[in-house]
């Protein structure tokens, strides 16, 4: 019995130290950071790091359903990386998600939008060919929603934006990303702790109506 409680100390010990010297070098500065892969560096400018409330650790995600837990990273339709356009080729967000400022929804570019660049820019590569058969064909490109909420929870883009919350604040560092991974729970008391933080309306009805 008591031999089983030091062993479980023991290795609750071992684990918060891993975590810890974890932390140290994914936070590290300088050349220690590997941005596409190191997940940890998303919560960088992340509100509360995604969390809904501070022992709301991610493992606790494995109790969610996949398509709302962080780490949830669909396989999408065509290649598309936000690593290349924006962090490479400095593409502005609003440029594609022009919805962000003006209504609810962020929106998603459409194939036109993209073809804009792309009959010109690299049109011989296999997945520029998938996206000019669809803008031949005219039919949207099916892509994978990453961040979801439940239908009875409503959110609002543009009074967000309008008050001064980058995207960074609860998507992470997209423009690091090859491909978009959700890195907010969006559960109830992420939303809340921070209206509560800045005044904002924490009436039921202000997000289930
Ligand atoms: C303002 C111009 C511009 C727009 C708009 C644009 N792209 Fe690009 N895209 C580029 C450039 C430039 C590259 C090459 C980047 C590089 O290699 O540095 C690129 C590369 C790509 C690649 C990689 C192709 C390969 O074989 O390496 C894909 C796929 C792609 N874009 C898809 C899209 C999609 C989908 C959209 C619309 C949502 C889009 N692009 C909108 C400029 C644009
Ligand atoms: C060239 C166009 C383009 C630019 C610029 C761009 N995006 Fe995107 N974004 C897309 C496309 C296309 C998708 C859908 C495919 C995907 O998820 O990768 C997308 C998806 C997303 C998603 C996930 C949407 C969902 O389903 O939940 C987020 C979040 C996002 N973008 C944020 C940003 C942010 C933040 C920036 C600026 C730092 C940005 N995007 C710049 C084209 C763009
Ligand atoms: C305060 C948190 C927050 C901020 C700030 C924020 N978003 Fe979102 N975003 C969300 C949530 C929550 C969803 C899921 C909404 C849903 O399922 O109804 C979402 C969904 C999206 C989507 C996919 C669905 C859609 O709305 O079209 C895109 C694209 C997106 N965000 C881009 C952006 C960009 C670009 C910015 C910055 C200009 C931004 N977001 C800022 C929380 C945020
Ligand atoms: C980073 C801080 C932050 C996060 C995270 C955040 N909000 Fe907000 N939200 C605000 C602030 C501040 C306002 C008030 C903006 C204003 O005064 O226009 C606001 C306003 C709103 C409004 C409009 C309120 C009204 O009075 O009409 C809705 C709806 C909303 N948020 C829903 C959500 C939901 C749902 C989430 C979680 C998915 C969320 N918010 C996450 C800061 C945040
Ligand atoms: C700032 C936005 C916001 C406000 C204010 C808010 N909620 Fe929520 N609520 C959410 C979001 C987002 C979810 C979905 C994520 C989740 O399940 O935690 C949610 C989920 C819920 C759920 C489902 C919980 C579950 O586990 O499935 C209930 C019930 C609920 N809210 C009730 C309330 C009541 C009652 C109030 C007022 C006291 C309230 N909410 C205020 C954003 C909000």
């Amino acid at each position: 019995m008591k031999r089983a409680f030091f062993a479980t100390l023991l290795l609750a010990g071992a684990a918060v130290l891993a975590t810890s010297v974890f932390h140290q070098t994914a936070f590290a500065g300088g050349e220690k950071q590997t941005p596409t892969e190191d997940v940890e560096r998303y919560h960088m400018g992340l509100w509360n790091e995604g969390k809904a409330v501070d022992s709301d650790i991610p493992l606790l995600d494995i109790f969610t359903p996949k398509e709302f837990a962080r780490g949830y990273k669909p396989e999408q339709p065509i290649d598309y990386s936000h690593k290349v356009h924006v962090g490479k080729n400095h593409i502005e967000c609003t440029y594609c998600h022009s919805g962000v400022t003006k209504s609810s929804f962020a929106t998603i570019p459409s194939v036109e939008l993209c073809m804009g660049c792309h009959t010109q820019v690299l049109k011989d590569s296999p997945e520029i060919k998938k996206l000019a058969k669809h803008w031949e064909e005219k039919t949207p490109v099916e892509w994978k929603p990453v961040n979801n909420l439940p239908d009875h929870a409503q959110f609002n883009h543009q009074r967000h934006i309008k008050a001064g919350f980058g995207c960074q604040s609860c998507h992470g560092l997209v423009q690091d990303m090859e491909v978009v991974e959700r890195v907010s729970s969006f559960k109830m008391g992420f939303c809340v702790s921070c209206h509560r933080e800045n005044g904002a309306n924490i009436d039921c009805g202000v997000c289930h109506y």
